[in-house]
């Protein structure tokens, strides 16, 4: 591993409420990554890249280095078929699953449903269904949507929700118990890339966001020790560390 500035990682309460999105299509490369930059992040975001690369040899492995596994794969079909999908996912072992809360309450119960099957067979703990509300590469989210679609969420059983910083304000009047996991990460002044509702790490948590998804903030950096460093230094983590309950307590 990179030599690490011991002065700017993250407490490991802290770590819990910090995701690395590992956006590539080898198991390998993934793995270097998530060891490089463990000092910071606690939970592993396996995408479809890696997933349609690896599948659930991803979960074990990011395991093996000590990491939560995100599987962010946005399920939305029909309920049977999310359904048998989540309860494999439950029994691989896997920490949280996303659906698309577009699907609706009842497909997004049948989620929550195969992950406990799943996750009983297999004599786990159940992941965490998160319901993602509107994409962050989309420009608006209308209130109406987004209400809509986190009752469909609560409705279900899902123990949190994916949304854009600048929805948590309406997410946590809606459905304050719910876990709010924010993507589109970024340092002041930093590529947006396809994100449009771009936030920085502090505003997002200033606003109420349980848990950071960073992708390419990081992992696109020329030397990601430092970007992570750079990135996740700059917040007031002593302050915060605290605060990340929601997390392992929400299903
Ligand atoms: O590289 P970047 O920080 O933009 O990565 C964001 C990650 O979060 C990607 O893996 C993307 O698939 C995911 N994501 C998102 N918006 C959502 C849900 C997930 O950007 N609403």
């Amino acid at each position: 591993m990179p030599e690490t500035d011991q002065r700017k990682t993250a407490a490991p309460d802290v770590r819990n409420r910090l995701a690395i999105a590992l956006d590539v299509d080898d198991l390998v490369e993934a793995i270097r990554i998530a060891k490089d930059v463990r000092p910071w992040f606690g939970v592993a975001k396996v995408g479809l890249e890696l997933f349609t690369a690896a599948g659930s040899d991803a979960v074990v492995e990011l395991q093996r280095v000590g990491y939560r596994v995100f599987l962010d794969l946005k399920f939305h079909d029909i309920p049977t078929t999310v359904r048998k999908a989540a309860r494999v996912v439950g029994a691989v072992g896997a920490n949280y699953l996303t659906l698309h809360a577009s699907g609706g309450t009842t497909m997004l119960r049948a989620g929550v449903e195969g992950l406990a099957e799943g996750a009983a067979n297999a004599g786990l703990e159940p992941p965490t269904a998160l319901a993602v509300t509107v994409l962050t590469s989309e420009e608006t989210a209308p209130d109406a949507v987004l209400t809509n679609r986190m009752k469909h969420a609560m409705e279900a059983g899902c123990g949190g929700i994916v949304c854009a910083a600048t929805d948590l304000a309406h997410a946590k009047q809606i459905a304050p118990r719910l876990t709010t996991v924010v993507p589109g990460i970024r340092p002041p002044h930093g590529d947006n890339h396809d994100q449009a509702r771009a936030s920085t790490p502090d505003a997002a948590l200033q606003a109420g966001a349980d848990l950071l998804v960073v992708g390419r903030a990081v992992t696109s950096a020329p030397d990601r020790v430092a970007a992570a460093a750079e990135l996740l230094g700059s917040l007031n983590l002593e302050r915060r560390a605290g605060s990340g309950d929601a997390l392992s307590s929400s299903r």
